[in-house]
Formats: C-alpha cells, structure tokens, sequence
C-alpha cells in the first residue's frame, strides 16, 4: 500500500493511494484532496485550467495552483490553507483577512482565498511593498465581481503602506 503523508494548516494527513472512495486517486488534484477527501472547502475551484487562480494555496511557503497539482506530488510537503490562516492561538483572523473585510475587497468572495494567500507570500518576503509590486504579485489571481483597487488597498492596509496607493 502507498502512503502519503501531507501536513494540512499544521496537521498531519496519512492518505492511502488508491482507487476505492476513501482513497487517494494518483489523478486526484490537491485542490480535489482538500475539498472532498479533507473536507477544506475553503479552497475554491474556478476554471480547473490553471487560468484564475481561485484554487491557489501555499505549498512549503510558496503559492501553487491546486487544480494543476497532484496530491501525489504532495508527499511530505506542508500546505497551508485559507483556513489555516488565521493564528492557532486564538479567534481572530489574520491581519489580511481583516483589511480585506475592512476595505470591502470582495464580494461574492470566490477568489477571496486565492488572492489572499498569494498576498501572504509577497508580505513574507516584502513587508512594505508599493502598490505596483502588489498588482505584479496579484496579476495572476481573477476577480469577476469587483475592481482590484479594492484589493490592492486591503493588502496595502495589511502591510501599513497604504499611502502608497493614495501618492499614485
Ligand atoms: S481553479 Fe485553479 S487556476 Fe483556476
Ligand atoms: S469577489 Fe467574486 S470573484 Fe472575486
């Protein structure tokens, strides 16, 4: 029997490759292994093609598509979902989610995780970033129902720099 053992939002998952119901498909994506078999439905699924970037999560600290990733690639990896974002410790959300509901920067909130989870990466690696570098590292995340002004504020917001925005 195969096993895969992935880490989930700091827990840990042993999943038996296979073809019954209970197991992992070697065709199943990430994003379908969170969804059905982890029951994470915060994960959302778009176009399944790679295009709006809806279903990304972050994989060992770096945002990957989870349409186009197999849960078979996953083995020994650390995810994190939009569930898993807010601190272990407590209710509260984190400082993203909080400026993204601050700002109003969603509304149907289909590619709310998405588009938060890719801005986590780019405040881990520039805490203070302009608005252009913002829109650069959103240019891959798809919003169907609003400006992304909205969303570069809340992420602006997020990191401190929102003055960034209002200077352009
Ligand atoms: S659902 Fe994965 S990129 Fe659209
Ligand atoms: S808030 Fe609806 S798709 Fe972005």
């Amino acid at each position: 029997m195969v096993l895969l053992h992935i880490i989930v939002n700091g827990r840990g998952y042993d999943l038996q490759v296979g073809a019954d119901p209970h197991q992992v498909d070697p065709a199943h994506t990430l994003a379908y292994t969170l969804r059905e078999t982890l029951g994470l439905t915060g994960t959302k699924i778009g176009c399944n093609h790679g295009g709006c970037g809806a279903c990304t999560v972050l994989m060992d600290g770096v945002p990957v598509l989870s349409c186009l990733t197999l849960t078979v690639e996953c083995d020994g990896r650390e995810i994190v979902t939009i569930e898993g974002l807010s601190p272990p410790e407590g209710n509260d959300l984190d400082p993203l989610q909080r400026a993204f509901m601050d700002h109003g920067a969603f509304q149907c909130g289909f590619c709310t995780p998405g588009i938060i989870l890719t801005a986590k990466h780019l405040l881990d690696r520039n805490p203070s970033p302009d608005a252009e570098t913002v829109e650069e590292a959103l240019s891959g995340n798809h919003c169907r129902c609003i400006s992304h002004y909205q969303v570069v504020q809340a992420v602006l917001a997020a990191a401190g720099t929102e003055a960034d925005r209002d200077e352009d």
